[in-house]
């Protein structure tokens, strides 16, 4: 099957260039300008269009079972809402519970995804408890390409792990070259601080932010970089979300170390006040690291502007508003900790990012795609437009006009954190090795053909 994407501008993180695209089975084969029509079985017209790389979403949650119930999106779900939204590569996270070998961990990640995913998705291994023979259980992981893992410093009794622990995990990378990626924010502190508020009766979900203060993410992202440092190795920390914690990464990439950072559109768009919504409306937006006061925005904004973040996830983990967040009416701890976005960062950091003049349209594809591919060791499979890469596309029409809400989107959650934003710009066609899986709103993919991603050590961090 051969397919000729014509006439379209073609943006990659380096050049944006008019050219058209030859895609034979599931790669490019060849990119250039006015390639004939013959031999092709599909010509896909992109006049007026842009033709983007496959967004890659490197932090998302599908079918996790977390705070008492299970994340809504399963990979079927989650991975069409992806899809409509231009992103055409997910990297989910499986969780060795405590006790648990990181081995049976991925066979059951394994099968929540095989027959269900409908894009390309890597895993991540979190890791919440590391025995000596853990640490070869982590280099059995890299073979198998799960090339990163997740520690938290949050959460104790559940996920949080000590420092020794962290420390043995870093280290161990500078061997098999995996990634550590780290959930920062002092846990601990952060547990005496919810105590005393329940103790005074604070069972709001506002309660949810004041007890996480800004000052416990960014001493733990110091730490987490103070033991990377030590260990001499890079560390990635995710959803990252104030001001403080932004200068800790700064500091440390302007000393040279090999620190990465991301952050979310909910930390660039969203502030405090939603958590403050009348009734229980604020539990809507219950997820950690919390949102923080309007002053962060614009910081972290600049942040990706200046390159001291170089990714933007989603950290997609939805639980509906009805049944789900419920749990916790009476008590904010009991609020199941996520919110929903796989289908809307591309769509948002294209009309905040670039229609409102903060970065240029390869930025926008380097934090969205080709940064996300090289620091989890994709590319240059995924996350550009190079003759031999997967056909992971998008044709995107930047003036399509879309109204982001529940009602109409692919999430299976009952409500939106962007409800009611008006975005210009969109998805109209989106290739996923070479196959088109949604056209111009119509989903033609299947449930299933999403393969898994064998990830390389010593991806771009180590470079
Ligand atoms: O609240 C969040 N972020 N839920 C997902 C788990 C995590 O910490 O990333
Ligand atoms: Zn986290
Ligand atoms: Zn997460």
């Amino acid at each position: 099957m051969t397919t000729l994407i014509q006439n379209g501008t073609i943006v990659t993180s380096e050049r944006t260039f008019a050219g058209d695209i030859r895609i034979e089975g599931e790669k490019i084969h060849e990119i250039g300008p006015g390639l004939p029509a013959a031999p092709a079985d599909h010509i896909l017209d992109a006049s007026g269009m842009l033709v983007l790389p496959g967004g890659v979403d490197v932090h998302t949650h599908l079918d996790l079972p977390f705070g008492g119930t299970v994340s809504s999106d399963d990979f079927e779900t989650g991975t069409r809402a992806a899809a409509f939204g231009g992103t055409t590569t997910i990297v989910d996270f499986a969780v060795q519970a405590r006790g648990m070998k990181m081995r049976q961990a991925l066979d059951t990640w394994w099968k929540k995804a095989e027959g269900r995913a409908s894009i390309d998705y890597g895993l991540h291994m979190i890791v919440t408890d590391l025995p000596e023979a853990g640490l070869e259980d982590m280099d059995a992981m890299v073979a198998e390409g799960v090339a990163s893992f997740k520690l938290f410093m949050a959460y104790p009794g559940v996920l949080m792990v000590d420092d020794a622990t962290i420390f043995k995990a870093l280290s161990r990378t500078a061997g098999n070259g995996a990634l550590i990626c780290m959930h920062a924010e002092n846990g601990g502190v952060i547990d005496v601080i919810i105590r005393r508020a329940l103790a005074e009766g604070k069972t709001a979900p506002i309660y949810h932010a004041m007890t996480r203060p800004p000052t416990a993410e960014a001493e733990a992202v110091h730490r987490a970089i103070a033991m990377a440092e030590i260990a001499g190795t890079p560390v990635y920390i995710v959803h990252l979300s104030s001001e403080e914690a932004l200068n800790q990464v700064r500091e440390a990439r302007d000393r040279g170390l090999p620190v990465f950072a991301e952050t979310c559109p909910q930390y660039l768009l969203l502030s405090v006040e939603e958590l403050a919504r009348p009734g229980f409306e604020g539990a809507k937006y219950v997820f950690t690291p919390p949102l923080r006061e309007k002053h962060h925005l614009a910081a972290l904004w600049e942040g990706l502007r200046q390159d001291h973040l170089q990714v933007v996830s989603t950290d997609h983990c939805p639980f509906c508003f009805a049944d789900q967040k419920a749990l916790g009416k009476d008590d904010f701890t009991k609020i199941p900790n996520g919110g929903p976005g796989i289908e809307n960062r591309l769509q948002l950091l294209f009309h905040h990012g670039v229609n409102e003049g903060r970065f240029s349209l390869n930025r926008f594809v380097e934090l969205v795609a080709t940064t996300p591919a090289r620091i989890f060791g994709l590319y240059p499979r995924k996350g550009t437009i190079e003759p031999g890469g997967d056909a992971d596309l998008v044709i995107w029409d930047p003036d399509a006009e879309h109204l982001i809400s529940a009602q109409t989107h692919h999430m299976r959650v009952d409500y939106s954190m962007f409800e009611g934003f008006r975005v210009k710009g969109n998805a109209r066609t989106v290739l996923s090795r070479g196959e088109v899986i949604v056209d111009r709103g119509q989903w033609l993919g299947r449930a299933g053909r999403g393969a898994f991603l064998k990830r390389s050590a010593r991806g771009g961090a180590w470079k």
